[in-house]
């Protein structure tokens, strides 16, 4: 394997196959700041980043400590970079536009500054997320919420950086899925993994079963066939995981496979699923279809959804094409 890091990555992709320079500065943006964030998550107690903030978001969930301070370094770099029009995060009622005092640039950044929140006190992998949009009107100060509700389809750049045992970076430009590893002596970020692809066959699921009594049927046939194993329809056995971290299950999913499941429920009719369309479910989803996957709400790919709110949420199948076509399946019958 040849080691490329970001930057001379970068440089070939803009060479060879025309990446506009503006969004290279703003993904070297963002892995500067995943940087940092990593840093800030690895000191943990030491640098009394533990906690609770004590502030809640726009969602009613109780703010970490650790997603406030993400969630600042990630405006600050992005902004930094100027290369964006308008920031929008999970912890921002709204989103940011660019002070009249610093370059503005043509991208909309919409990011989960930190994924995974509930692993953060208890040292399991957490991650960042990024979804890359086009602003509508180019480099404009005026932007709005309105003009992020474009659909997944439309970004340009999407990934997300994991801190676990290693820190990766792991996006797409439409070109397949690159994962990158934080090399610690050089901080940098090397080019570890170039040909991501999800195995077709799958041996893992991933879904919170505690909420199982609350599923609709197509989910409960499902899973219940998988629990079934070798002796059941499926006439194999598969394993379960559930790390509580998003970012987690889809490294898990672009490297081993398997499929990844956050459905809509019965408890509460106005809210489909607990991830959000904008900053969880577009980024991961045009990942996971990268690397030769599938990811829908189980009736319709979410790269196709038009947005009608910032915080939107969704109901999540992802992962292995034959499983999520299965389980989609279920769905429409
Ligand atoms: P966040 O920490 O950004 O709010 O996201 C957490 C999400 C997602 O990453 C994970 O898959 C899911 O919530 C875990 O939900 P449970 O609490 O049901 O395990
Ligand atoms: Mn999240
Ligand atoms: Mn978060």
């Amino acid at each position: 394997m040849s080691y490329t890091n970001l930057k001379d990555f970068f440089s070939a992709e803009i060479a060879e196959n025309g990446m506009p320079q503006q969004l290279a500065d703003l993904l070297i943006g963002i892995s500067e700041t995943c940087k940092h964030i990593s840093f800030e998550v690895s000191r943990g107690a030491l640098a009394g980043v533990l906690g609770m903030a004590g502030t809640e978001n726009v969602q009613g969930e109780d703010q970490k400590k650790l997603d406030v301070i993400s969630n600042d370094l990630m405006v600050d770099g992005c902004a930094r970079t100027g290369a964006v029009c308008g920031i929008a995060s999970e912890e921002m009622d709204h989103c940011l536009t660019v002070p009249a005092d610093m370059p503005v640039g043509p991208y909309l950044v919409c990011f989960d500054p930190l994924d995974g929140s509930s692993n953060i006190d208890i040292n399991v992998s957490i991650g960042t997320i990024f979804s890359v949009l086009p602003g509508p009107r180019g480099a404009d100060r005026n932007v709005t919420d309105a003009d992020f509700l474009q659909p997944g389809s439309n970004q340009l750049a999407a990934g997300y950086v994991v801190y676990g045992p290693q820190t990766q970076m792991v996006f797409t430009l439409g070109r397949g899925v690159l994962m990158f590893t934080l090399d610690r002596e050089s901080n940098e970020f090397v080019l570890t993994n170039a040909t991501v692809q999800i195995p077709a066959a799958a041996k893992e699921f991933a879904i919170n079963c505690s909420n199982m009594r609350h599923w609709e049927n197509p989910v409960k046939r499902y899973i219940a066939e998988l629990l079934e194993g070798k002796t059941g329809v499926r006439g194999k056995d598969f394993n379960m995981r559930w790390v509580a971290a998003m970012v987690a299950e889809v490294h898990r999913i672009l490297n081993r496979g398997g499929i990844f499941m956050y459905p809509r429920d019965n408890r509460d009719p106005c809210k489909p699923g607990k991830l959000r369309l904008m900053y969880e479910a577009n980024p991961m989803s045009w990942l996971v279809e990268q690397a030769g996957g599938r990811a829908t709400n189980g009736y319709d790919r979410i790269l196709g959804i038009q947005p009608e709110t910032l915080h939107q949420r969704v109901a999540v199948f992802l992962g292995a094409a034959e499983e999520v076509d299965l389980v989609g399946s279920y769905h429409k019958e």
